[in-house]
């Protein structure tokens, strides 16, 4: 199958791109893999004019969104849980509650975990989009305009960059009014259910069983594991530490199962997933080999199924959130 899809890439000058949370099969056949970011800017800079992206639904969208020339294909379009809990309507109420409070004068950043609609809707308010391996740099550019932030969808990232910097934090629709009247960031309530399951035990247990651990987390992850950890990072951040740790270190890593499974291979004895749980992001793993090559045999025939097609005015408004974030990082 994968001289099949190596050789259906090749004659029509596709581009395979794949997030590090796809199964093994497709990181090993692809062209190149990722984090949110470096996925986003590569497949856009990219020569070839066709992308077929094996990730989540946002992440081929945002393809689409900075680069509408391109065709931009998914073997599944699967969406990413965080992704789904917030729409346009659901940005609009929580704006309509920011302004029933009184709060009108804030900047929207959304994580890039988010509809192409809901990326618009931030951009056409002067917001912008962040990233796992950006949102330092973001929120430290924001900081700069004295003004509150509004962050969606990811409660626990805005928490965990809120604490980074000593801001005071609320959840809106969670915590009361004068409470979010008092914070400087205030987040909207979605997270991501796969890093949800790593908890401050899970790392008391490590370290109390392995002298030494070193515990290596996604800031998806609850702001109590964040604190507890020694370390916290994008996906490549992520692989780019533990790879540098000799193989005799042990280590602890709260992220997606197949992205820490594969990581040192030759240190397996030393590398755990920090859960009792298989912590599989579940949309990530629908896309299988199959679905490439028959993605890419309807493509030969003429027939083009699961192409990201957004509409013109929400790319635009779109492009612009995105667009900003890449100015600063
Ligand atoms: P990264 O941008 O760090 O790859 O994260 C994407 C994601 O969905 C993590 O759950
Ligand atoms: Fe979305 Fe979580 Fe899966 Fe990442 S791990 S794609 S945030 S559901």
């Amino acid at each position: 199958m994968e001289e099949e899809i190596k050789s259906l890439l090749q004659k029509h000058q596709a581009l395979l791109v794949a997030h590090f949370y796809q199964k093994d099969a497709i990181v090993n056949l692809a062209h190149f893999c990722g984090d949110s970011l470096e996925l986003a800017k590569k497949a856009t800079s990219d020569s070839r004019d066709l992308v077929i992206f094996c990730g989540v639904g946002f992440m081929g969208e945002s393809v689409k969104i900075l680069a509408p020339h391109k065709r931009v294909l998914m073997p599944k379009i699967s969406c990413c849980s965080m992704a789904r809990m917030v729409s346009s309507d659901y940005y609009d109420r929580s704006v309509d509650m920011l302004e029933s409070y009184g709060i009108t004068d804030f900047i929207p950043i959304t994580y890039i975990n988010s509809s192409a609609e809901v990326k618009a809707k931030v951009g056409a308010m002067g917001g912008m989009v962040c990233t796992s391996a950006n949102a330092k740099k973001i929120f430290e550019r924001i900081l700069q305009e004295n003004k509150k932030i509004f962050f969606l969808p990811d409660r626990c990232l805005g928490e965990n960059l809120a604490n980074m910097y000593g801001l005071s934090c609320g959840i809106l629709g969670v915590d009361n009014k004068e409470k979010i009247l008092d914070s400087q960031v205030i987040c909207y309530n979605g997270f991501c259910s796969v890093h949800q399951l790593f908890t401050p035990e899970d790392i008391d247990f490590f370290r109390e069983n392995y002298k030494d651990i070193k515990i290596v987390v996604h800031p998806e992850c609850k702001p109590e594991v964040v604190k507890k950890a020694d370390f916290v990072g994008s996906t490549s951040q992520i692989i780019a530490y533990v790879t540098s740790l000799p193989a005799s270190q042990s280590v602890a890593v709260g992220t997606e199962f197949n992205l820490v499974s594969r990581l040192r291979p030759h240190a397996k004895e030393n590398t755990f997933v920090l859960s009792s749980t298989i912590p599989e992001c579940p949309t990530m793993n629908e896309t299988g080999l199959n679905d490439i090559l028959k993605l890419l045999y309807s493509y030969d025939q003429g027939r083009v199924h699961n192409e990201i097609v957004l509409e013109e005015h929400i790319r635009k408004d779109a492009a612009l959130a995105l667009e900003r974030m890449l100015e600063i990082s």
